[in-house]
């Protein structure tokens, strides 16, 4: 399958896609990760994204994509994937259109995830990441860690994103609104978004998740 996840910062789609992924047997492909994995080995491009994301604006298109296409030409992503975070404009959303034509393969869902805003905030206050993984995410008060600081799967040091902050995620928000959430009216042209409720517990939306993009 070739799905895309879409829904505001906190809103639990890298929480949801490392559980999808796996039942789903694609590759989890999250541009926000990509980047946070660059800016930790210190790459040009990490230190470009690095400017952009502390600020909670969107990194620019051109290297985006490139990085995106890049990812989804890996052997692992021929038989499918799951993109979170990317599309994030209507510019991104029609390079992948391209990308795909030309590749003769098509999206089969566009999965969007709603989640109230107050909420949001809640869920962005108390994550925290594994330094090692970021797919091992954590949250304070909601899936604490058994030992403060320190990852259940592989023991590396949780810390909080520099883009966490509340002036930041402000910023996210707004960029989100104006930017990204455009591209779900691009997609409902096209038949393809698949809308579930993000609220509740994590294993219960997975579930929801699966039986929405089992309807279709
Ligand atoms: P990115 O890393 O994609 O961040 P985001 O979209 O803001 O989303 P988040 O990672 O904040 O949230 P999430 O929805 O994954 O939530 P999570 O599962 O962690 O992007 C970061 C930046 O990179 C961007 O601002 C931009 O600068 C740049 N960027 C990335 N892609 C780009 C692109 N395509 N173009 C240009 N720039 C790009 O959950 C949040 C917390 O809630 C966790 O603590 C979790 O444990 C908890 N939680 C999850 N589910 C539940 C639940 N059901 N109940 C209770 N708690 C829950
Ligand atoms: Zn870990």
């Amino acid at each position: 399958m070739r799905i895309v996840l879409v829904g505001p910062p906190g809103a639990g789609k890298g929480t949801q896609a490392t559980r999808l992924a796996e039942k789903l047997r694609v590759p989890h492909i999250s541009t926000g990760d990509l980047f946070r994995a660059n800016i930790s080995r210190q790459t040009d491009l990490g230190k470009l994204a690095k400017s952009y994301m502390d600020a909670g604006n969107l990194v620019p298109d051109e290297v985006t994509i490139a990085m995106a296409k890049d990812r989804m030409e890996q052997p692992d992503a021929e038989g499918g994937f799951l993109l979170d975070g990317f599309p994030r404009n209507v510019s991104q959303a029609e390079a992948l259109d391209e990308l795909l034509q030309t590749e003769g393969i098509k999206l089969d869902a566009v999965l969007d995830l709603e989640v109230p805003e107050e909420e949001i905030v809640k869920r962005i206050a108390g994550r925290r990441i594994c330094r090692k993984d970021s797919a091992h995410v954590f949250h304070v008060t909601y899936s604490p860690p058994k030992e403060e600081g320190v990852c259940d799967v592989c023991g590396g040091e949780l810390y909080q994103r520099d883009d966490d902050s509340e002036g930041t995620v402000r910023k996210r928000l707004e960029v989100y609104h104006t930017q990204t959430e455009p591209i779900i009216g691009y997609y409902k042209a096209q038949g393809l978004v698949v809308t579930i409720s993000s609220l509740g517990p994590v294993d219960e939306i997975t579930q929801r998740a699966l039986g929405a993009l089992k309807r279709g």
